[in-house]
């Protein structure tokens, strides 16, 4: 059957036709990932008969999903009269089955998704780690293989560092872009253009394929591209000649999230992060004693000194009485706190690794927008993001009033003298 099918496809795009636990392509828009993948897809089902498990992230209705994009396929290869087109599925005269699902949540309740051949991910720069740590092992007869089609986003999406950054041992991972599609329409040709002579940054990530260091509208946007440009997310070891500070988001439903910092010389350096949910206190006391760490003072945000109903107590004076050094972060606005962090951004160093989990959401902390003007609005996006960037404002905050104690202290000393007395 397969001979007869006349279809053409792009180098890039051969790999398709070897067998490999994982194809990975990724790339800027327009590279004929989606076709290719179709096309070749449709092809092998015609020629003997294979289970094809459709996963996206989150698939609200089949219209998410590749049916659409493989009907078409059926009609432009003239397979009409091999496959039978249904609303939730595609059959193919040999058995061949394409099946649609979403990942996030349910894919462990597939029963059928055991004998799958072929998984194809499309849009898979937004699967998250527990979709890929449960959907992997379901994939599991022999000779079956996952193929996943995105465009890169950010460096720390777990997608792009699962399969791009630290590819798994029989994968093909292959970068597509627009100029590897030799049927690359006009269209498209005109928009890439225009972008590209608008925003560079934005056509980079968009036809190019390049991660984005931050989002649209992302708050620290300027001070984290200068601080990958400047080296300062880097391998960042502990000093054990100087206490380590911890800076505070408290939160239940929501994550705490911790930052771990030191401060030697005028470098502010993040040595670590921590964040959880619906854990009590006393699991982040424990994880800070882990550590091992000789701390200093550990900074809470006002929500601390709220008593508890289930203790009675407060955090503070749980923490009190186990033996840490705490303080209340002082009292300033959003837009006061995103100034000092601004301020002290320049003087970070963040450890790449440990703090990787919050500076991902550095990175996406960004003003949300008005959904009636499409403008940005002058309020951060309160969502999974907001925590780390939360607690990152309090340090930023708790630093600023430290360096102005300083400050005073210093020109008391030169007034008065080292000893107190009046020079
Ligand atoms: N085999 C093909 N034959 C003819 N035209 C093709 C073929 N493959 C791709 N094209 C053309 O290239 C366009 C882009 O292809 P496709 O949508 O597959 O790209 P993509 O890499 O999935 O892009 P995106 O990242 O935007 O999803 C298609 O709309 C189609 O016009
Ligand atoms: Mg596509």
């Amino acid at each position: 059957m397969s001979n007869r099918i006349k279809a053409e496809f792009p180098d890039k795009l051969k790999c398709l036709f070897e067998p490999n636990r994982y194809k990975v392509l990724y790339g800027g828009r327009g590279g004929a990932k989606s076709w290719g993948v179709a096309r070749a897809l449709l092809i092998q089902g015609a020629a003997k008969p294979l289970r094809v498990l459709c996963g996206r992230e989150v698939q609200k209705s089949i219209q998410d999903s590749v049916h659409k994009l493989l009907s078409d396929q059926i009609q432009a290869l003239g397979l009409q009269s091999f496959y039978q087109i249904q609303n939730n599925i595609i059959r193919g005269k040999n058995g061949t089955e394409f099946t649609f699902h979403g990942l996030k949540h349910n894919i462990g309740n597939i029963k059928s998704v055991e004998g799958t051949d072929i998984c194809w991910v499309e849009e898979a720069q937004t699967v998250s780690k527990s979709s890929w740590d449960t959907l992997i092992p379901t994939i599991r007869k022999e000779g079956s293989e996952i193929w996943i089609t995105f465009n890169p986003e950010l460096d720390d999406d777990e997608t792009y560092k699962r399969f791009v950054l630290n590819p798994p041992v029989n994968a093909i991972i292959q970068k597509v872009n627009w100029s590897d599609n030799p049927w690359f329409p006009e269209v498209l040709r005109q928009e890439k253009d225009t972008l590209k002579e608008r925003d560079m940054d934005s056509y980079l990530t968009v036809w190019e394929g390049h991660c984005r260091v931050t989002l649209d509208g992302a708050i620290y946007a300027n001070e984290l591209r200068l601080a990958t440009e400047e080296g300062r997310i880097t391998r960042v070891p502990y000093d054990s000649s100087k206490p380590v500070h911890t800076f505070f988001d408290l939160g239940w439903a929501d994550n705490t999230s911790i930052w771990f910092a030191q401060a030697i010389g005028f470098e502010f350096r993040i040595i670590d992060f921590i964040e959880d949910s619906k854990k009590p206190i006393t699991h982040y006391m424990q994880e800070l004693q882990k550590r091992n760490y000789l701390y200093g003072t550990h900074w809470l945000p006002h929500d601390a000194q709220a008593h508890q109903l289930a203790t009675g107590k407060s955090i503070e004076s749980i923490m009190r009485e186990a033996g840490f050094n705490t303080q209340i972060t002082p009292k300033a606005s959003i837009a006061e706190g995103i100034n000092a962090a601004r301020v002290l951004f320049n003087r970070c160093y963040f450890d790449a690794e440990k703090c990787a989990p919050g500076i991902n959401q550095l990175r996406r902390y960004r003003y949300d927008v008005n959904p009636d003007t499409g403008q940005y609005s002058k309020q951060p996006l309160h969502d999974n993001a907001s925590h780390a960037s939360d607690a990152f404002r309090y340090l930023a905050v708790a630093i600023q009033e430290e360096t102005k104690g300083q400050k005073r202290k210093d020109e008391e000393q030169q007034y008065y003298g080292s000893d107190g007395w009046m020079m």
